[in-house]
C-alpha cells in the first residue's frame, strides 16, 4: 500500500549537504562545531543557569570535545544538526542553536539554544533563532519548527514570543531535570504559504 502524501523532504536533504554557515545579523554566523571549541563548551556548561535548564553537565574539557565529536557526525543521521553562535570577526563561540528530533518526511523539528553568559542580553539567541528558521523553512523545506521550555525559563520564553514561536500550551510533567519533573511550554513556527 503506499503513502498517500509525499515526504514534505526527501531523505539525504541533509547528508547529501555540507553543513552550511548561516549568516547571522549582527556580524555572527552559525558554523560546524570545530573540535577546538570544545573549552568554551566546558565553560558554558560551568554555568548554573544552563546547568538548571540542561539534563548533562561537563566534568572536562575532554568530555565537552566527546559530545562537539557526537554533534559533529549527528548531520550525516539526519536526526539532529547543531551549530555554534560564533562572532563572524574573531570566530568565538557566543552560543549553540540545534535542530532535534529531525523528521524529514513530515517537515518537522524542534529548536534548542543556548549563549554563554557573558553574550547574554544582547538579543544574540533571537538573532540566530531567525536565521536558523529562514534556513530551516527555506533552504531545506521544513514546515513547522517546535520549541519547547520549562514553565519557570522566562527569558527562553522571551526569546520564543521574539521570534514569532506562537504558544501552543503547557506540557505537563514533559521532561525530568535533578530538580524534578518540569512543566514545558510548547511554542511553534509554521512555514507560512
Ligand atoms: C535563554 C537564552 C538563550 C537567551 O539568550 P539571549 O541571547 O540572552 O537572548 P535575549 O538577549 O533576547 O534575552 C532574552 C531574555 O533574557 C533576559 N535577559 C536580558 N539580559 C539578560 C542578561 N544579561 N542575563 C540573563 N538574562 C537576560 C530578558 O528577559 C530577555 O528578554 P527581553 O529582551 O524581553 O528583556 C539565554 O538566557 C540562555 O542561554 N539561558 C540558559 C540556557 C537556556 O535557558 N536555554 C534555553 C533552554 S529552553
Amino acid at each position: 500500500m503506499p503513502f498517500m502524501v509525499p515526504d514534505v523532504v526527501a531523505a539525504g536533504a541533509l547528508a547529501q549537504q555540507e553543513q552550511p554557515v548561516i549568516p547571522v545579523p549582527g556580524g555572527m554566523v552559525l558554523r560546524p562545531w570545530s573540535p577546538d571549541d570544545a573549552p568554551a563548551v566546558y565553560e558554558a556548561f560551568q554555568d548554573p543557569v544552563i546547568q538548571r535548564w540542561h539534563a548533562r553537565e561537563a566534568d572536562s574539557v575532554d568530555e565537552a570535545r566527546g559530545w562537539i565529536d557526537g554533534w559533529r557526525k549527528a548531520w550525516s543521521d539526519e536526526r539532529d544538526a547543531h551549530w555554534a553562535i560564533a562572532d563572524a570577526t574573531t570566530d568565538a563561540v557566543v552560543g549553540r542553536i540545534s535542530l532535534r528530533l529531525i523528521v524529514l518526511a513530515d517537515g518537522q523539528a524542534e529548536v534548542a539554544y543556548w549563549t554563554m553568559p557573558s553574550a547574554r542580553g544582547r538579543g544574540i539567541a533571537p538573532r540566530a533563532l531567525t536565521a536558523l528558521t529562514d534556513w530551516a523553512f527555506g533552504e531545506l523545506g521544513l514546515h513547522r519548527l517546535e520549541l519547547t521550555h520549562a514553565t519557570a525559563n522566562e527569558a527562553s520564553c522571551r526569546v520564543a514570543l521574539k521570534t514569532g514561536f506562537a504558544p501552543e500550551g503547557t506540557k505537563r510533567s514533559a521532561v525530568l531535570h535533578t530538580d524534578g519533573w518540569h512543566d514545558m511550554h510548547l511554542h511553534a513556527r509554521v512555514q507560512e504559504g
